[in-house]
C-alpha cells in the first residue's frame, strides 16, 4: 500500500494575529494536491490555535507544537492532551529538538508523551535527530534508534504516529541534509521498524524530513523513496510552503 505524503508546517514561536491571518489567507487560496495525495498539517502556537481553526480550510489539518505528559491538572503554564482534543485539534508534534535541548525533554520522557497523547486519541508526530557532533563521531543511526526505541517501548499502535526525522545541524541552519543523507536514514529507519516492530508498521509508518526544507530543494528530496513528506519550519510561514506542498506529487 502506497504511504500517502504528509507535510507539516511547524510555525514554532511566531507570529501574530496580523501575520496569522495573512498566512491563513495565503493557504487558503493556495492550489495544492487533494487531502488524499498530501495530508497537510499546519502548526500554529497554542494561542492562535482556535483562531487558525476557526479560519482555515477545511482539507488542511492543525497540530500542536506539544502537549503535556499526563492528564491535566497543577501542572502550570502546561497545555493538556485532553485540552486539544476538546479544541478539536487531531495532531500535535512531540519531542522536537528543540525542546529536547532547551527543555531537557529526554527520550524515555518524549516517549511518555507520545503515548499518553496517543491513549487520548490524539495523531502525533514524533521527532527525532541527531548533533552535529553525534553525526561526526558516527553515531547517527545509534543516537535516532534510541530514540524511536524509546517510543516503540511505549507505543503499541502505530496508526496514528508521523516519524520525523529532523538532523538538529540542519535544523534552522540552512544546511539541509542531502537526499543521499537523509534517504540513508530513513530507510535504516525504515528497516529498524521492520525488524523491532513489525513489517506492516515499518511498511505503512510515514517517515518525513525536517531540516531546511525550502522550494529550492524540496523536489529531490521528495523524490527519495523512503521519505514520505517534509516537517517544515522556517518556509512554512512563507508562500513558498505550497511549492514545498505541491513538491510531494
Ligand atoms: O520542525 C521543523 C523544523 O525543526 C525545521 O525547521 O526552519 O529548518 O525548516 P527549518
Amino acid at each position: 500500500m502506497a504511504r500517502k505524503f504528509f507535510i507539516g508546517g511547524n510555525w514554532k514561536c511566531n507570529g501574530t494575529l496580523e501575520e496569522v491571518k495573512k498566512i491563513v489567507t495565503m493557504l487558503n487560496e493556495a492550489e495544492v494536491p487533494s487531502e488524499n495525495v498530501v495530508e497537510v498539517v499546519v502548526s500554529p502556537p497554542f494561542v492562535f490555535l482556535p483562531l487558525v481553526e476557526s479560519l482555515l480550510r477545511p482539507d488542511f489539518q492543525l497540530a500542536a507544537q506539544n502537549c503535556w505528559v499526563r492528564k491535566g491538572g497543577a501542572f502550570t503554564g502546561e497545555i493538556s492532551a485532553e485540552m486539544l482534543v476538546n479544541l478539536g485539534i487531531p495532531w500535535v508534534i512531540i519531542g522536537h529538538s528543540e525542546r529536547r535541548s532547551l527543555l531537557n525533554e529526554s527520550n524515555e520522557f518524549v516517549g511518555d508523551k507520545v503515548a499518553y497523547a496517543l491513549s487520548v486519541g490524539l495523531k502525533v508526530i514524533a521527532c527525532i535527530g541527531e548533533t552535529l557532533q553525534q553525526r561526526e563521531s558516527g553515531s547517527t543511526m545509534a543516537v535516532v534508534a534510541a530514540q524511536t526505541k524509546a517510543i516503540a517501548d511505549k507505543v503499541s499502535n502505530w496508526a496514528n504516529v508521523v516519524l520525523a526525522y529532523e538532523p538538529v545541524w540542519a535544523i534552522g541552519t540552512g544546511k539541509v541534509a542531502t537526499p543521499r543523507q537523509a534517504q540513508e536514514v530513513h530507510l535504516e529507519l525504515r528497516k529498524w521498524l521492520h525488524d523491532s516492530v513489525g513489517a506492516e508498521v515499518a511498511a505503512t509508518t510515514r517517515i518525513i524530513y525536517g531540516g531546511s526544507v525550502n522550494g529550492a530543494n524540496c523536489k529531490e528530496l521528495a523524490a527519495q523513496p523512503d521519505i514520505d513528506g517534509f516537517l517544515v519550519g522556517g518556509a512554512s510561514l512563507k508562500p513558498e510552503f505550497v511549492d514545498i506542498i505541491r513538491s510531494l506529487t
